[in-house]
């Protein structure tokens, strides 16, 4: 990333909102060499410092959306890192952590790498991954957590798509990524694929299909717990899109003892639309957790509002219209989260919107220790402004990602992110995309 030459960059007049700082207040924020300088009301501008007035919106540190697939080395290219990437900074996100579930895995540090070259030469924001727990994804044999650990852009494991079936390797999974200090991104969606192997030894009873949720998250918790033994050393376990009822009492009770080892996250679909929920030609949505019943949107609205949910995620898995109407599962949302969250949580009056930064970028952050999430001075400028009472709707065809699988499409919303800058460098104004690589 070169900084150096960066001009100096003063933003007017904004509503500073900090969630880790205690900033809330109409101020100026001085941007030099692509850090924060200064932050203080009334600044005069010096010159060769570009001004930017953002009187009237709110500031905010860049936004981290903690699940995304970027699904590029692919031969159909559902999405690539350059688009998956513009179509971050346009939703407001200056961080993106992607999914191992590509086609290869994300199962070695040579396949990092070649992710890191492409990130280098094509992303927009800052990205980051989850490697794969198992060689090739296959739920058989752990991968190295040592090397991985020892890549730059990795922060956490994860087996996207499947929960670890057989209890044994989940336990060894566990003990290792204590040993490694790799939080591991728990996948307990109930696929297709996850009881049809027969497990040996699952650890608990299985139920009917998709409805597996809440018995992996208990039986993940209580191995975490055990190889943790209770200390803040143990292994830190983040629960990937929380879906059911049921599954939010189970991570409620095991935050209790968890030592803030404990964490989950919810989607956006998943708090706003039910099994009853309808896309174009009246058909209904397909993704995997499912879409449950609008009790289970109500708890986890509740949850959100308590806080026993710590992130909110878009988990934006694009895919091409022939693959959705034989059924693949998956649901873009990078370019609509922010938007549902404003006119569905905050409008309303369920959350400030303080409490949405630290969901979408104080505590993701923390989870996976990265940089940012942050208005620190002297820290990196990673900010999304905020416009909360601008009204747009929702338009698949002028989406920057190369997929259209939306399920908020036509809906009206109100509150975008008007400017994001990564780094020091504004990478997005007013919906227009600048440039490429950082
Ligand atoms: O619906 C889903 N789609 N759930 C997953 O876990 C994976 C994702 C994808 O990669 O398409
Ligand atoms: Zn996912």
């Amino acid at each position: 990333m070169t900084l150096i030459n960066l001009q100096p960059l003063l933003l007017k007049n904004g509503h500073v909102i900090d969630p880790a700082t205690g900033l809330d207040s109409v101020t100026d924020i001085l941007v030099k060499g692509g850090r924060i300088s200064l932050i203080a009301p009334d600044l005069t501008p010096e010159e060769g410092e570009e001004v930017i007035n953002v009187g009237g919106k709110y500031v905010v540190p860049g936004l981290i959306d903690c699940h995304v697939h970027l699904r590029d080395f692919e031969e159909c290219q559902r999405e690539t890192i350059a688009s998956g990437t513009r179509a971050a900074v346009t939703g407001g996100f200056t961080t993106v952590i992607c999914e191992p579930n590509t086609k290869p895995p994300l199962d070695s540090p040579e396949r990092l790498e070649a992710l890191r070259e492409k990130v280098e030469r094509e992303a927009l924001c800052r990205v980051y991954a989850k490697a794969s727990m198992t060689r090739g994804r296959e739920g058989e044999v752990l991968t190295d957590f040592k090397a991985l650990k020892g890549h730059p852009l990795v922060v956490a494991l994860s087996e996207d798509g499947n929960p670890i079936v057989e209890e044994q390797l989940m336990r060894e999974a566990c003990r290792r990524a204590a040993k490694h200090q790799l939080p591991l991104s728990l996948h307990c969606e109930d696929s297709g694929f996850s009881l049809a192997r027969k497990p040996k030894g699952l650890g608990f009873q299985p139920r009917e299909p998709f409805h597996n949720e809440p018995g992996f998250i208990a039986r993940d918790l209580r191995l975490a717990q055990e190889i943790g033994g209770g200390s803040t050393a143990g292994v830190k376990v983040h629960v990937s899109h929380v879906s059911l009822a049921e599954s939010i009492q189970i991570i409620e009770e095991a935050k209790k003892d968890g030592k803030g080892r404990i964490t989950c996250e919810v989607t956006p679909h998943h708090l706003f639309l039910d099994e009853t929920s309808r896309g174009p030609h009246g058909l209904p949505f397909t993704v995997n957790p499912p879409l449950r019943k609008k009790e289970d949107c109500t708890a986890l609205q509740r949850a959100i509002k308590d806080g026993t949910i710590d992130a909110i995620a878009s988990d934006h898995a694009p895919h091409r219209e022939e693959d959705k109407r034989a059924g693949a599962p998956g649901l873009i949302g990078l370019e609509t989260t922010l938007g549902v969250v404003l006119t569905g949580l905050i409008h309303p009056g369920l959350i400030s919107l303080k409490e949405a930064v630290r969901l979408m970028s104080t505590n993701p952050a923390r989870i996976f220790g990265l940089g940012g999430g942050s208005l620190a001075v002297g820290g990196p400028a990673d900010i999304t402004v905020i416009d909360m009472e601008r009204e747009w709707i929702v338009e698949g065809k002028r989406f920057q990602s190369l997929a259209r699988n939306c399920p908020f499409e036509g809906w009206r919303l109100k509150g975008q992110a008007v400017l994001t800058m990564v780094g020091g460098r504004v990478v997005m104004r007013e919906g227009v995309v600048k440039g490429y690589g950082l």
